[in-house]
């Protein structure tokens, strides 16, 4: 990091004379999951210090980066079509610097594609090279190189580059990197390469800088958090359940979230942990997948659907209200119809307050792809649908039994017609609340839910 701190007053420098108006401007548009958010922090953080400012309008911008996702087909497309529109700018304003990152750019066929058809994308950089990016900027913007720099297997934690968190009371907190579960359908371990755990001090002090700052909301983010210190060193192993145990010691009013638990990780010992806790959540995001044993076996999952129900009996037993959702993948190569309907009676059973579904999508390279997948897109789309009319009514169910009850939420904005406020439950239901006189936006309140609206809630102040 040294060494690239050097970089920063260079390209400071660079940038007095490049820029096209009063001071440089970055344009950062960020795709997938909330690591990508979390990772653009950090890109913020560097451009902060390299004297940049930041922009909604790619018009108007010196820097423009995409940050990508590559869990799905779809979110790559979108990626193509908007760096396609990107060519007339910088025909028009030569001088601007196009990047691409994240994980669609670890994957070599993706970013060859990128550097041949896109000849105006100036940087190519993979998802653990953002420690580097002033020295790759520099490059760019001194030479007039086109660079691709790439290396998902650096298995290091840098912890000082700087950050510009994008909330201002809600917080995303990276506890560790990478993944070693290798589901068959999956990306993300090829192109965020092995799992590696922050030291926990780090994660502690951060959570304690954030809460006495005034942050309300911090969410622990990790591709598969309950694995969290596989491979610390001796003097510094934790388990997951113990650091949040930890962090929830921390004096304040602030709630705690974490994404992404693995059901084949979660052990008792973390739902003790919630059901003992102040702070944390009581909402258990569980991505179940499959209902059907054969197709989590070839999804390589390592839990059938039996330990799955007996996680979420333990969690109902332990958590009061505690709230479920999770993933699941509709049409994995040989999936039946029957295995769709096991996945169908493990979503009525369970009684999850929503759920994000997908559609496989083979990702090249995976085990998955090359399965033999006979079942079109056409049907799985019936399948799909078939599951969202059940969570539909379930959803629907559970938020009706809100009805007059009373709960703490967090204020985070205004809803799109921006006539009401909108709230969060500890268990991640959005409710809508009249606005007041009172500027409430970023703190806790308790309401009592006056209607529900399938999935969400209207409520009151109280
Ligand atoms: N196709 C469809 N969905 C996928 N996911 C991951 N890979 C794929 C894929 N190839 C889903 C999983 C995961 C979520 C983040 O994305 O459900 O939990
Ligand atoms: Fe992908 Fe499985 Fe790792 Fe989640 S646990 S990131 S689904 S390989």
């Amino acid at each position: 990091m040294q060494k690239e701190n050097e970089y920063i007053p260079l390209v400071e420098q660079v940038m007095e004379i490049r820029k096209r108006g009063e001071v440089p401007l970055a344009f950062i548009r960020t795709y997938g999951c909330q690591q990508n958010v979390a990772d653009s922090e950090q890109i913020k953080g560097f451009l902060a210090e390299m004297g940049y400012d930041f922009t909604d309008s790619p018009e108007n911008a010196d820097f423009i980066l995409f940050n990508t996702c590559a869990v799905r087909e779809h979110a790559e497309d979108r990626v193509f079509g908007n760096v396609g529109a990107l060519k007339s700018l910088k025909r028009k304003h030569p001088s601007i610097l196009i990047a691409l990152c994240g994980c669609m750019m670890e994957q070599e066929h993706i970013a060859q594609r990128i550097y041949k058809s896109f000849p105006f994308v100036g940087l190519v950089f993979g998802t653990n090279c953002i420690h580097q990016l002033p020295e790759m900027m520099y490059k760019c913007l001194v030479d007039g190189r086109r660079l691709v720099v790439r290396g998902n297997q650096d298995t290091v934690i840098y912890e000082d580059i700087p950050k510009k968190r994008d909330g201002t009371f809600k917080a995303w907190l990276p506890i560790m990197y990478g993944c070693d579960n290798f589901c068959t359908y999956c990306i993300v371990p090829y192109v965020r390469g092995r799992e590696r755990s922050r030291n926990p001090e780090e994660v502690i002090n951060e959570a304690k800088t954030l809460i006495e700052s005034g942050y309300k909301e911090i969410t622990l983010l990790g591709q598969n958090v309950n694995s969290y210190g596989k491979g610390l060193p001796e003097e510094e192993k934790m388990t997951f359940a113990q650091l949040i145990a930890e962090i929830d010691k921390i004096e304040g009013d602030y709630l705690l979230r974490f994404m992404t638990s693995h059901p084949k990780d979660c052990s008792k010992e973390l739902i003790d942990t919630i059901a003992n806790s102040k702070h944390i959540s009581t909402h258990l995001h569980l991505p179940f997948q499959s209902g059907s044993d054969r197709i989590l076996k070839r999804m390589n999952r390592h839990y059938d659907r039996a330990k799955y129900m007996e996680i979420i009996r333990y969690a109902k037993e332990k958590i009061p209200n505690v709230s479920l959702t999770s993933d699941i993948i509709v049409g994995f190569p040989g999936e039946t119809y029957e295995d769709f309907k096991e996945t169908v009676s493990l979503v009525e059973e369970v009684g999850f307050t929503s759920l994000f579904t997908f559609i496989y999508s083979p990702r090249k390279g995976t085990p998955a792809a090359k399965m033999d997948d006979p079942i079109s897109y056409e049907e799985k789309n019936k399948w799909f649908q078939e599951l969202l009319s059940v969570q539909e009514k379930i959803s629907a169910k559970r938020c009706a039994d809100m009805v007059g009850k009373q709960y703490k939420v967090l204020v985070e904005g205004y809803t799109n017609h921006n006539n009401e406020l909108q709230a969060r439950t500890s268990g991640n239901i959005i409710v809508e609340l009249p606005c007041g006189e009172e500027n409430l936006v970023g703190q806790f309140c308790i309401v009592e839910i006056t209607q529900a609206k399938n999935w969400i809630l209207k409520g009151k102040i109280i």
